[in-house]
């Protein structure tokens, strides 16, 4: 399996602030990567860095052989960013269909095969981003990163506060996107266990350090070790 993602010695913040210090790890092509942490330990700011939106003070991000950490934000999906964001920002005033079409790029995935995985988008279809539900408006926001047909999509807590039908919903899509379409991510959960049973990899961050790599598999075998991390074992 060849790399498709590399990161060495990545610190970055907000302006003055350094808030990850020193993370390395790299994901193969087509995987999967579960990225763990108690709130406030990094998550969010490492996806941000990967996607452009933080200040990076050091280190190097390669994406595919592009030097990721050289381009300025819009300039990352042209090179295979698909980014959800943790507050899915969709464009509230676009209907559902426009919010597809905008970003659009060339490739295997289009607002057609957006609908297919996800039904309820496709009876929104006129609907504004407005008159979206929490869980349609994640959706959406999942398949507006996948019809950029990137190499790596990020995803953000993409479960946080959904009710329990969406959250299976979502996950058996996000299971699709990565396992069957083999589509390489970085997840972002809080609560492990669904995550690490559709990752290959996992990554555990604390105080913007990694502080656990492993397979995504033994970690899920390791309550004590999640507990530890975490304060949770399921
Ligand atoms: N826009 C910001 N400006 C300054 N500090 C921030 C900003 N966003 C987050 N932080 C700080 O960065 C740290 C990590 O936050 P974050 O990456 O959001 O953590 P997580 O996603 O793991 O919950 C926290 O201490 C938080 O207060
Ligand atoms: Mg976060």
């Amino acid at each position: 399996m060849s790399e498709l993602l590399r990161i060495e010695n990545l610190s970055a913040g907000y302006g003055e602030a350094v808030v990850l210090h020193d993370i390395s790890f790299s994901l193969g092509e087509g995987q999967t990567l579960a990225l763990l942490g108690r709130n406030g330990t990094g998550k969010t700011t490492l996806i941000n860095t990967l996607a452009g939106a933080t200040r990076q003070h050091a280190g190097t991000i390669t994406l595919g052989g592009n030097a990721l950490h050289k381009l300025p934000s819009h300039q990352r999906a042209a090179v295979g960013i698909g980014w959800v964001p943790q507050e899915r920002n969709i464009f509230k005033s676009l209907t559902v269909h426009e919010n597809l079409t905008a970003v659009e790029r060339p490739g295997r995935w289009n607002a057609q095969r957006v609908y297919e995985m996800f039904p309820r988008l496709a009876e929104r279809k006129s609907n504004l981003g407005t008159q979206l539900s929490g869980g349609e408006q994640q959706m959406l926001a999942v398949g507006r990163a996948l019809v950029v047909n990137p190499t790596l999509l990020l995803l953000d807590e993409p479960l946080e506060g959904l009710a329990p039908i969406i959250v299976e919903e979502l996950l058996r899509a996000i299971r699709r996107i990565t396992r069957d379409e083999g589509l390489a991510a970085i997840v972002v959960e809080q609560h492990p266990q669904a995550i690490l049973a559709i990752s290959d990899e996992a990554v555990v961050l604390d105080h913007g350090t990694v502080v656990h790599a492993d397979h995504a598999a033994t970690l899920r075998t390791q309550p004590e070790v999640l507990d530890r991390l975490l304060g949770v074992s399921r």
